[in-house]
């Protein structure tokens, strides 16, 4: 078997997917045209022509200007099923999906508008396609406190859809610790918690939402390997790293795959998964994440099981669910 083969045969879980961020060029210009939205392009070409990042700031204007378009149950629905489609091609058999209210309330959509279409189509990726998922809404951090918390009031009727919250959008300049109270609260209503931290910012960043926001896994996290002591933390505290690799290379968190981190920090002992953060923008679905590394880093078989193996170890399901899988 080769190593392609073996990433696709291998069940594995997605844990850090932005559902904004798998909104391919053809179905957004389908969306625009039936919602009668103009966007700035005049056909597929020039959509991906536009991809090319610096840095996080200059793909999260793109990654909004997208979600625009989106306006109807429907909306949401399509983009979400359409994720879970390529989640059954690539042998995604759990995935846990962030949405980003925040970034559709401010445009008057309403948060039941998107969390009812993406909710139908996590029910009928369950029913029609065997894949399991949770919803993960997360907060943008370029936002305020109260703008937090006044999202966080909004989805208290739909507690029980969503297993627990983040933190999202540009890091620098907007450390954890601004949300400690929101995620104090959070933590209260038994939300559990995750955070982006250590894409672009500092190991700080990671040591905050370990100490002050108490998250239960850290998106991304790659930076926290400048700091040792960090690294002890994460290594003894079995903590979670979801991990993005293309999305690293597009966003020049790393300037060549070679170079990426995720191999050391695997040697080392850290949780690190595979995950593909917005793949419609950066390249590739989970699979593309894999074999991609896999080339770069000349991983082995058994490095490659084992990231497998922790994307379940790391997910919000039961120990029966884990066991199941692995
Ligand atoms: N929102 C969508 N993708 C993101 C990323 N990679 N970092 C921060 N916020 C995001
Ligand atoms: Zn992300």
């Amino acid at each position: 078997m080769t190593q392609n083969e073996l990433i696709q045969a291998l069940p594995k879980a997605e844990l850090h997917v932005h559902i904004e961020g798998t909104f391919e060029p053809e179905l957004m210009f389908a969306i625009a045209q039936r919602n009668g939205v103009a966007i700035p392009y005049q056909n597929i070409d020039e959509v991906k022509a536009a991809y090319q990042f610096h840095n996080l700031q200059s793909f999260l204007d793109i990654y909004y200007a997208g979600a625009n378009v989106l306006l109807q149950q429907q909306d949401f629905y399509d983009l979400a099923w359409a994720y879970f489609e390529r989640c059954a091609a690539d042998r995604v058999v759990h995935t846990e999906i962030f949405f980003d209210p925040q970034t559709h309330t401010d445009r008057g959509v309403a948060f039941a508008t998107v969390i009812n279409g993406l909710q139908a189509a996590c029910d009928d990726a369950k029913s029609k396609l065997g894949i399991s998922s949770h919803l993960i809404m997360s907060f943008l951090r370029h936002l305020s406190e109260e703008a937090a918390f006044a999202t966080l009031e909004q989805a208290l009727p739909y507690q029980s859809q969503i297993i627990a919250v983040g933190l999202d959008s540009s890091e620098l300049g907007h450390p954890p610790s601004k949300f400690a109270r929101v995620f104090a609260k959070a933590r209260e209503l038994g939300f559990l918690v995750v955070a982006h931290a250590g894409e672009e910012g500092p190991p700080e960043y990671v040591w905050e939402a370990l100490d002050v926001l108490k998250v239960n896994r850290i998106d991304h996290g790659v930076r926290a390997e400048e700091d040792a002591h960090l690294m002890q933390r994460l290594i003894a505290d079995k903590m979670p790293l979801t991990v993005c690799p293309l999305s690293n290379l597009k966003l020049c968190v790393v300037n060549d795959m070679a170079q990426h981190n995720i191999q050391r920090l695997l040697k080392q002992g850290v949780q690190v998964t595979v995950n593909s953060d917005d793949p419609a923008y950066f390249g590739g679905y989970v699979n593309a994440n894999f074999t991609t590394i896999a080339e770069a880093l000349q991983l082995s078989a058994d490095e490659i099981k084992q990231l497998a193996a922790n994307s379940f170890e790391s997910a919000f399901i039961s120990a029966e669910d884990k066991q199941y899988w692995l």
